[in-house]
């Protein structure tokens, strides 16, 4: 076990925010304080209190299974017992951001990183980097449904390959694990429904997300994704809405080595952008839009 070593705000996808080079820590669940399991109990009620509705049900029945509760933070070793048979997939504890490489390899061999420690009660609402509740109520849930977890697996070998391929190939996939793994929607019998875990973990955006008439709701194309701008500090303007896992797992089978310099020859396109090829369950109004800053 290496002592976490914080780099001070490096220029990533998710902004400007710190990156830890560290291994992976154990989770400190002693030290948690009251004032630690008091802000899990409120974010955890506040969230579920609303999910039941937005939520899909693949995410709400795996975070019953794997008993997660207001009672105050799980320790990560209850959570791995009931993940780990399931699908093959555990939990790690770290420090935060993980460098690029660190994060696919993890992912490639079945292993989610969760930032061990949580946000203070004056932060409830907005945080600029991810914290236990993002990530462990957010993202940790869906690795019990098995495509979902293929699907994360092959997004961290894709990944590892990507790395070869240089800074443009590594910004495509971090646009598609953007608008999938942390903004997708759902179509479901029962209408759009929440899978991504920054919509998940956020009280504001699980509404905007589906009932705003402000962003666009548009169907999941792989390229499409691929090649679109986002916003890293406001809601996003677009959301794409997939069909099923198993469309997001098929999409990802093919090898990305010939689509990435395809990709680079075209323009990227704006966050906020509809495209006549486009599949539209909503085109937003644009209301509160800001019009810099994409990414
Ligand atoms: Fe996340």
């Amino acid at each position: 076990m290496t002592t976490p070593q914080r780099v001070e705000h490096q220029q990533t996808d998710k902004g400007s925010v710190p990156v830890y080079t560290t291994a992976v820590v154990e989770q400190p669940w002693d030290a948690y304080t009251d004032t630690d399991h008091g802000v899990w109990q409120t974010l955890f009620r506040r969230q579920t209190a609303q999910l039941g509705q937005q939520a899909c049900r693949e995410f709400l029945d795996a975070t019953e299974a794997m008993g997660m509760s207001d009672a105050g933070i799980p320790k990560f070793s209850d959570l791995n017992a009931v993940l780990k048979p399931r699908t093959g997939w555990e939990i790690i504890g770290v420090e935060g951001l993980l460098p690029e490489l660190d994060f696919f390899d993890h992912l490639a061999n079945k292993r989610f990183p969760v930032t061990w420690w949580i946000r203070r009660p004056d932060q409830l609402d907005y945080l600029s980097e991810p914290d236990l509740f993002h990530d462990l109520f957010g993202h940790v849930p869906l690795l019990m449904t098995p495509l979902f977890a293929d699907y994360m697996q092959a997004y961290g070998r894709g990944g590892l390959r990507a790395h070869g391929f240089g800074a443009e190939a590594l910004a495509q996939l971090t646009r598609l694990y953007w608008y999938t793994v942390e903004f997708g929607l759902i179509n479901t019998p029962e209408g759009l429904r929440i899978f991504g875990a920054g919509i998940l973990s956020s009280k504001g955006e699980c509404d905007y997300s589906l009932n705003s008439e402000a962003p666009n709701r548009i169907g999941f194309n792989l390229q499409r994704v691929m090649n679109t701008r986002y916003r890293i500090d406001t809601y996003q303007k677009t959301y794409f809405v997939i069909d099923s896992f198993q469309q997001l797992f098929d999409a990802t089978l093919a090898d990305f080595g010939p689509l990435y310099p395809e990709l680079a020859k075209r323009e990227t396109v704006p966050a906020g952008n509809v495209l006549d090829s486009d599949t539209v369950f909503h085109r937003g109004t644009g209301e509160g839009w800001l019009q810099t800053g994409d990414v």
